[in-house]
Formats: structure tokens, sequence, C-alpha cells
């Protein structure tokens, strides 16, 4: 067994879901990976899931999870990763099914199996957030919940306050945050730091291996939603934080924080409120809040993962 940080990845791939998974394979072990209906239907980031563990030449589980969020309808963001989930890329659909259609079950199941496992949502927190209902003892047995979403600081991308995946299902995350779980946040405010651009796209090309081609396409489709969308020459690499805050740690500055989601304000539902008050707060630190990162170490593990993976 290696000294590899044990991990589940919960995702929706998703453009930078697949470098997250591709990042984790390099960096972290992989226990399974698990989907939901995110970034498009759950069916599509199954399969996403499906085709880059054949890409990478992985043998981790899939266990594919909710069609849905806990009380509304799925969100879609397609406009950002393609239709199909992954740019329209041409990469084989895998023959293969998913391992489960109960990500819930095995979320439950694996915790209880092995103790210290770290859970890494990267979509919305619709799976975890049922896992935590069917046994809320799971919060005592995980090492983390380190999830890419929210924002410290009111940054939004979904609305002017909420960040997709909390935007997507904030009764999950409200769920995930008032459960007592070890949770950390990598939200905008920390994501927005990591950007990739032309260089991380060439490198990617020089990367003379499937992964390399497949990941510079991703970049480059990607390229045009934030230079058509956001006018910006370069990107934020969201999901990958998430996995690099658990394996290498040294590179990320967290605070102990009060998060609450908003779930009912008519501009601000999805929010992430962190309760910067310290000392004055009524409220007991419920999360571990990531606010700096060594971004371009961050950037190069990733680009490294796609070279070495
Ligand atoms: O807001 C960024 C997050 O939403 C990322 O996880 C991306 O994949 C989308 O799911
Ligand atoms: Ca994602």
């Amino acid at each position: 067994m290696t000294d590899k940080p044990r991990i589940i990845l919960d995702c929706d791939p998703g453009i930078d879901d697949a470098f997250a998974i591709v990042t984790a394979s390099r960096w972290a072990e992989i226990i399974a990976v698990t989907t939901v209906s995110g970034n498009v239907s759950l069916d599509k980031t199954t399969a996403n899931a499906l085709r880059l563990r054949s890409l990478i030449g992985s043998d981790f589980p899939v266990h594919a999870g909710a069609h849905k969020p806990l009380e509304v309808a799925p969100l879609s963001a397609g406009h950002v990763h393609g239709d199909c989930g992954l740019g329209g890329i041409d990469l084989p659909y895998s023959s293969e099914s998913p391992d489960s259609n109960n990500a819930i079950e095995f979320l439950v199941e694996e915790t209880r199996k092995e103790e210290g496992l770290h859970l890494v949502p990267i979509g919305p927190l619709t799976n975890i957030a049922l896992a935590l209902q069917a046994d809320p003892d799971m919060a005592k047995r995980v090492s983390s919940i380190t999830f890419m979403g929210g924002s410290a600081g009111g940054l939004g991308n979904v609305t002017a306050a909420a960040e997709f995946n909390i935007y997507a299902d904030p009764e999950a995350a409200q769920v995930v945050l008032q459960s007592g779980s070890p949770v950390s946040m990598v939200g905008l405010n920390l994501t927005h730091q990591v950007q990739v651009g032309t260089k991380e796209t060439e490198i990617c090309h020089s990367i003379d291996t499937p992964v390399g081609s497949a990941m510079a396409y991703l970049l480059d489709f990607y390229a045009d939603f934030y230079r058509s969308h956001l006018g910006t020459d370069t990107g934020s690499m969201h999901d990958p934080c998430a996995v690099l805050a658990i394996t290498h740690p040294e590179l990320f500055a967290f605070e102990e924080k009060y998060v609450a989601v908003e779930v009912n304000g008519q501009h601000t539902r999805g929010m992430t409120l962190v309760d910067e008050r310290g000392v004055g707060s009524e409220f007991e630190p419920n999360c571990r809040v990531a606010y700096n990162v060594n971004a371009q170490e961050a950037v190069a593990l990733i680009m490294q993962a796609v070279a070495e993976v």
C-alpha cells in the first residue's frame, strides 16, 4: 500500500473534473469514483467517468449516484463543458457499465469498511448529502469531506452570489455543512488563483500520449468558453484544487470558519456565507475554508500528472 491519500472522488465530468481525475490518479489512491448529475446529466457524467478511466488505463470502480438534486430540477453547464460534458472529444465510449448504480450505498458501506478515507466531491453535493442522511455516522468515519464549491467573499459564477456546485443543490450543501463532518471548502476565492491558458495547452500538446492529447483538446475547448463568455485569456482550473488540497496540503492556507448556505434568498440562493467575524461570531466553526494556494506549484503538479499518469 502506498502512502498516498486514499480518496473517493465524487464528480460530474466535466472538463475540470477530467483534470481532477488525472491529478488524483497521479497523486492519490483513488478507491472509487462516484458520479452525480451536475455539469451534464448523470448518464453523461457516468459515461465520461468510464471514458476517462479507459483513457488513463485505470481500474478504479465507478458508481453512479443521484440523477437529480435533493429538491430542485437538475441544472446544466453544457455551455461550459459541451453537451456531452467533455467538449465533444473524440474519445471512445466505454462498453462497460458502472460497477453499480447506487453510489450512496457504496459511500456508506465503503466508509464502514475502511475508516479514514477522504471524500472529495467536485460536483453538486447530492450524493454526499444522501449518504449522510442514510448514515449520519459517516461524518465520524471519514478523514475529510474536501469539496470544490462555494466561495469565501461572496464570489459567484452562476449568479452574482452562488457557485455552480452549490447553486445546483443548495439543500445538499446545507446537509453536508450541518452534518458535523470534517468539511473543507475549496471555493472560487481559491480556485480563481489557479489559472490555465495557452501555456498549459501547449504543455499538454507536447506530451505525446493519448492523455496529453485529450487534455490538450479539453483545454482548447475550455479556452473557447472563457475567451468568449468571460473575456479572459485564462480560465480557473477548479476541481483539481480539491484533490491537491488533500495530496499537497502544504501548498494551501486554510482557516476555520462558520459557513452557512443560503437556500431561500431571492438573489442569494446557493451562496456560501462565510462568517469572517472571528471571536465576535456566535457560531462555532464548521468548515476549513481555503484562502491561499501556491498556484504556480499547483498548476505544475496538474501538468506533471498529465505527463506521468
Ligand atoms: O464552479 C465550478 C464547478 O462547477 C466545477 O466543479 C465545475 O466542474 C462545475 O461542476
Ligand atoms: Ca465538477
